[in-house]
């Protein structure tokens, strides 16, 4: 019986709907690409993409486990699941009825599914084997498609890139248009349609991008500059001076990215404060993730006594079956979308205080809302964090 359904679990894997190609050991992880790649290496190992893994982000980490008890469906199946994006270069794409059964009856240790979630070869998330060799976005297919779903892959040691003249000692390299023209079809390979299990799309990148800007990279990974690719030198016994980026990807962990991302300006008629949160960037904020939060602090003073405090919280909330609250990826509804949409602006309308004769608003960014902080019971400051947007002051009449 054991190996009958170990035998139907090999087999159920086989028929995943994207397909794979085994990374050969030597470009696995980004350890081998240090020799030559050493500068790109540690700015990648900065970035949150290299944190990806179930792992090593306790907001990614406890969100996959509770989204596992809460379905009933198995811890591995689930990880299945995310690795869609989080973790694309996994050996397995999809797990089936056959495989809950063995996993709820404890017998899928040993399994292609339990060898593929826990495999040495995944651990760095997404890493360089994952957006370097990509052969091909299949921008075809249906939204909801995303990616491994969305792609192909490389033969094992080529590596896709930017430059059409690049060459080197240690793997192929072929170009690509996603690479230099049109990286953001990169991008949105997974920024973009992130679901719910109830398929509320809490995320869509792609769709609220405001075609014609700048492109993701560069904001995440900076201007281009001229620094080398590689240090190995390959041509006649030089390196070539090249158009580079920083490997980052920047974004909403970092305090730096977060200084004046939004523009505010306060304006006092009658007995009323308008406060007008103006969005920049080419895309909604907050944006990314659902839960992320900005909040107003308003601290109204009469001469420099401090006489009231107020704040606002602009986020989205998630509700499941009877309208319990729950986190993104369980979501059956989510409350009016109160995120900025690119290139427009919000404004609010508060009651001014009685006495007061100046107020101060600051804005700031959270990671994470509390209600969703006390569902997942996060450990980590950061989450609470408040990253530092503006500041405004007004002389009240
Ligand atoms: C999330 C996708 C992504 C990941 C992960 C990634 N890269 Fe890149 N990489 C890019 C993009 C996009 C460019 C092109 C940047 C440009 O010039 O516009 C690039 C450019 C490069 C280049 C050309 C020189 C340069 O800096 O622009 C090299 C070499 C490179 N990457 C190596 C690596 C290595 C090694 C890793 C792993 C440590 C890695 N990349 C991880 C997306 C990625
Ligand atoms: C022995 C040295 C060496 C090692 C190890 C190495 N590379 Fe390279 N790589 C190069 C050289 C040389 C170039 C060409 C640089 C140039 O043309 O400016 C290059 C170019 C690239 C490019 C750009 C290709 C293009 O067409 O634009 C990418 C992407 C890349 N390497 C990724 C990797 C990854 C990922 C690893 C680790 C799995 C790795 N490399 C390991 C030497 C190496
Ligand atoms: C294979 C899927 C995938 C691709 C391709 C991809 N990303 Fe990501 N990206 C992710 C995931 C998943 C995370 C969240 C990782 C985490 O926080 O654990 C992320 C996080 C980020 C962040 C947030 C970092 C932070 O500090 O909050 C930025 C910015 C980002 N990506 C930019 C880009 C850009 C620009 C590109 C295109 C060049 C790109 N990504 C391509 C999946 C992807
Ligand atoms: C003009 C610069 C600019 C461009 C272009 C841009 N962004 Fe951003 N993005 C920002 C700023 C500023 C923020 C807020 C601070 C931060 O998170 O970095 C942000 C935030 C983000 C976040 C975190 C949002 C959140 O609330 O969790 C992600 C993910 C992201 N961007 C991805 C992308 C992708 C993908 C593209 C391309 C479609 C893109 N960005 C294009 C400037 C830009
Ligand atoms: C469609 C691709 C996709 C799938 C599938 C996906 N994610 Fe993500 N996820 C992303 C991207 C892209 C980001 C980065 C957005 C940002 O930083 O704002 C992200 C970010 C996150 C974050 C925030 C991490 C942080 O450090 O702030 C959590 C938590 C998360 N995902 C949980 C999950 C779970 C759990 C699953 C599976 C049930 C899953 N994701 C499946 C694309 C995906």
């Amino acid at each position: 019986m054991q190996y009958f359904l170990l035998f139907l679990v090999t087999l159920s894997s086989l028929f995943g709907a994207a397909k794979v190609v085994a990374v050969d050991e030597r470009y696995q992880d980004s350890q081998s690409c240090k020799a030559c790649h050493l500068r790109i290496v540690k700015e990648w190992d900065e970035s949150w993409h290299s944190k990806s893994h179930y792992q090593n982000d306790e907001y990614f980490r406890k969100s996959l486990d509770y989204v596992s008890r809460k379905t009933r469906k198995s811890l591995n199946s689930v990880k299945v699941q995310c690795a869609t994006c989080h973790n694309p270069r996994i050996s397995v794409t999809s797990t089936d009825e056959d495989y809950e059964i063995a996993a709820v009856m404890g017998l899928d240790k040993g399994s292609e599914v339990d060898k593929a979630v826990n495999a040495d070869s995944i651990s760095e998330g997404i890493n360089c084997v994952v957006c370097h060799n990509i052969d091909k976005i299949h921008d075809e297919y249906d939204a909801s498609k995303r990616g491994i779903n969305r792609v192909e892959w490389t033969k094992s040691g080529t590596m896709t890139g930017p430059f059409r003249d690049a060459k080197s000692p240690y793997h192929k390299t072929i170009h690509h248009e996603f690479m230099d023209k049109n990286p953001n079809k990169l991008c949105f390979v997974c920024h973009a349609n992130d679901r719910s299990v109830n398929g509320v799309i809490f995320t869509n990148m792609q769709d609220e991008y405001v075609k014609g800007s700048k492109k993701c990279v560069e904001c995440h990974m900076g201007e281009h500059r001229q620094d080398v690719a590689a240090t190995y030198k390959m041509y006649d016994g030089k390196v070539k001076m090249r158009n580079v980026r920083h490997h980052g990807f920047k974004g909403a962990h970092t305090d730096t990215m977060w200084l004046h991302a939004l523009r505010l300006s306060l304006k006092e008629k009658k007995n009323s404060l308008y406060i007008t949160i103006k969005n920049p960037q080419p895309h909604n904020i907050p944006s990314g993730f659902g839960a992320r939060e900005l909040e107003l602090t308003l601290t109204y003073k009469n001469g420099t006594n401090v006489i009231g405090k107020k704040t606002i919280s602009l986020t989205t909330h998630y509700v499941r079956k009877k309208g319990k609250k729950t986190i993104p990826h369980l979501a059956l509804k989510e409350s009016e979308n109160v995120s900025i949409a690119a290139h427009e602006k919000k404004v609010l309308k508060v009651s001014k205080m009685k006495g007061a004769s100046s107020v101060e608003v600051v804005l700031n960014y959270v990671l994470v809302n509390e209600e969703v902080r006390s569902l997942l019971k996060l450990k980590g400051k950061n989450w609470s964090k408040r990253h530092f947007i503006a500041k405004k002051s007004l002389e009240l009449k």
